[in-house]
């Protein structure tokens, strides 16, 4: 057949292959790509999500720290037995201002992204000091020490401008009452909670470690811990039908 002559001749010439092989791509690459620039965001934009607290900020910090991602992921994968399990599949949005992010590759323990608000706090500060005591077939490590750790929080102005800097969207007022907002947030009693509220809507306002006075790594983490998913409501939520 005549088509076929025609290719045979690009098939036995490597530079004219070579040549027309690039046109082929590029064309494909500027179909995907082009979009790209002319989208003012590639995150859909959702209702609910504002930047972490300094106190669930600081949690976030320990997470890190201690390597919890090792073993737990935060990212429900939008597949029914995950959906089943752990809650609506995570949006791109609920990770936008994790710098960097928690997603995790590795369950060793459960997915996180939706923990919030599902155990109290006693249960997540006794699991924390001892995970054999709440699930005896538990094989992840205590963390006691969190309870015994008072926070160190003079910082946390520098912590909310760095993250500042790489886009997360706090305020002036925000840096300013970093060190307040966090001592606001792990005691009810205190006169700065008014601010707090003002500043981050539906924050948990708790004692979170059961031990008054002393704010601990364990009040920071178990704050974290208590928010993480929370922010979007899904009753309320509908995926935007871009395009389809
Ligand atoms: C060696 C692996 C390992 C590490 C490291 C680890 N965990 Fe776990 N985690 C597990 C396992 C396994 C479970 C399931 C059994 C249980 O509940 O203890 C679990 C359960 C949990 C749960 C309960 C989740 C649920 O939905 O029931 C939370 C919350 C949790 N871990 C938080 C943390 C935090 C925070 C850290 C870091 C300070 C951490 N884990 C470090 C293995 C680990």
């Amino acid at each position: 057949m005549a088509a076929l002559d025609r290719h045979g001749r690009i098939e036995r010439n490597v530079t004219l292959l070579f040549v027309l092989s690039l046109i082929v791509v590029s064309i494909g690459g500027i179909v995907q790509i082009t979009p790209l620039f002319y989208l003012e965001n590639t995150i859909e934009k959702v209702e609910g999500m504002r930047p972490y607290t300094p106190l669930e900020l600081t949690g976030r910090n320990i997470y890190v720290r201690e390597g919890c991602y090792v073993c737990h992921s935060q990212m429900i994968r939008p597949f029914r037995d995950e959906v089943e399990r752990y809650g609506h599949y995570s949006l791109a949005a609920e990770s936008m201002y994790d710098h960097p992010f928690q997603w995790g590759s590795k369950r060793t323990g459960p997915d996180l992204a939706r923990v919030g608000g599902r155990y109290s706090d006693e249960w997540h500060v006794q699991h924390m000091i001892n995970p054999q005591e709440v699930v005896p077939e538990s094989i992840m490590p205590s963390y006691a020490f969190l309870a015994s750790t008072p926070l160190k929080a003079d910082d946390m102005a520098a912590h909310l401008r760095a993250n500042q800097i790489v886009g997360v969207p706090y305020t002036g007022e925000m840096i300013e009452n970093a060190v307040a907002d966090l001592r606001a947030q792990a005691d009810p009693d205190s006169d700065d909670t008014d601010g707090l509220e003002e500043r981050y809507s539906s924050v948990n306002i708790r004692n979170f470690d059961g031990n008054p006075g002393t704010v601990t790594e364990m009040d920071a983490l178990v704050a974290y811990l208590q928010m993480l998913g929370t922010l979007v409501d899904f009753d309320t939520f509908k995926a935007e039908q871009s395009g389809r």
